[in-house]
């Protein structure tokens, strides 16, 4: 009879500043386990593995000097929520706070097993802020997503854009945030801060953490990256007749260390708050096509990026970029690191882990 999964670990003491944080071992937790053990937080990190990596963690635990308290298991588990929740209560220093990484993320997926995305994304949540209230904790930081704008009535997007999402993994995204706009309207004390990310992309400068995705890269960055380290032949460009700068799509590119800073402005921003709900936008506020951004990383990297012109892909807008404002004036948080950047420290990442955190 196995064990059941609550009773396999029995997490160690934390300090008072202890946090939860649900896909830690992603692309955007590790990173901002990183900016929050340097803020003085404790995480304990909660993931399934499915997208993430053990690896991934052991680095940011040598970066920070830190050794990380790490269960495997999913958002779905109730007994192993409240198992972690009453016992870092037990050891004296309850979970103060819960930064929400863990969901599917894939737009093309999405709309092939839209109930795979409702059933993590929303259904998961719902088990996860259902844990929360049974141990009290009333603070959460949600990873959303700028796919619930849907299509621009406007450029640049800020918060007030009407919420549209035109695919099942921005409906996802847009449902949790409507839970939590309920969910902080039913007791004053709740907060909920969610980040609306644009494109995170790049590395952390060590060259140590980076993006892995699994196969095919859906998304641009990792896709050249990997042509550029000789995993793939070429760049297939989506379209180069929209009505842009040159045709090409234009996205509003963030640093993932800037995007992780954010949380940690957020955390704080949770704190102080006197209203319960808010959603900002994380991004630097500028557009860049793609082929710019391919002439950036050729500049920066050196390295040749052959491409070809494909049609257009379906569900994807011409051009879509943030108004950062609000995270300014809420969270005294400002994008700070260039594409260039982007480029040098996902090329350093790429290029010193040629098969991601594979052997
Ligand atoms: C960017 C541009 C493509 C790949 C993604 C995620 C979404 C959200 C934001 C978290 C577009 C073009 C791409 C390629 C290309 N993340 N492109 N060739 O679609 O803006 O959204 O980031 O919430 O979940 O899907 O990013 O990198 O896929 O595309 O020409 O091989 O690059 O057409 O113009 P996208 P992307």
């Amino acid at each position: 009879m196995p064990i059941p999964s609550f009773q396999r670990f029995h997490l160690p003491p934390a300090s008072n500043s202890s946090l939860l944080v649900t896909g830690g071992a992603g692309y955007i937790g590790t990173h901002t386990l990183l900016e929050l053990i340097r803020a003085g937080y404790q995480p304990v990190v909660l993931d399934d593995f499915s997208n993430g990596s053990h690896l991934a963690l052991k680095r940011v635990e040598s970066l920070a000097g830190h050794t990380l308290q790490v269960v495997e298991g999913s958002i779905t588990d109730t007994g192993l929520l409240d198992a972690m929740f009453s016992s870092a209560a037990e050891h004296g220093s309850p979970i103060q706070a819960v930064v929400h990484f863990a969901g599917l993320k894939s737009v093309g997926e999405s709309v092939a097993k839209p109930l795979d995305y409702y059933q993590t994304n929303v259904a998961g949540t719902l088990t996860l802020l259902q844990a929360m209230e049974r141990a009290h904790v009333h603070t959460i930081v949600f990873s959303s997503s700028a796919t619930v704008y849907g299509i621009p009535l406007a450029q640049p997007y800020t918060e007030s854009h009407p919420i549209a999402p035109v695919n099942p993994y921005g409906s996802t995204k847009a449902i949790v945030e409507q839970i939590l706009r309920d969910w902080c309207a039913a007791h004053p004390a709740h907060r909920a801060t969610c980040l609306r990310y644009f494109n995170p992309i790049g590395a952390h400068p060590s060259g140590m953490l980076g993006e892995a995705p699994e196969g095919i890269p859906n998304n641009l960055f990792p896709f050249i990256t990997q042509v550029a380290v000789g995993k793939r032949p070429h760049l297939n460009v989506f379209g180069n007749d929209y009505p842009t700068v040159d045709g090409t799509g234009v996205r509003d590119y963030i640093h993932v260390v800037d995007l992780a800073i954010g949380h940690v402005k957020a955390l704080e921003h949770s704190r102080r708050a006197t209203t319960g709900f808010v959603a900002i936008n994380l991004g630097t506020g500028r557009g860049t096509s793609v082929l710019e951004l391919l002439h950036a990383f050729q500049t920066v990297s050196g390295q040749a990026i052959p491409y070809e012109f494909q049609p257009r892909r379906p569900g994807d807008i011409a051009e879509c970029w943030a108004d950062p404002s609000t995270a300014e004036a809420l969270l005294g948080w400002k994008a700070t690191r260039t594409l260039e950047d982007m480029c040098a420290d996902g090329w350093r990442w790429q290029s010193q882990n040629p098969n991601g955190y594979e052997p």
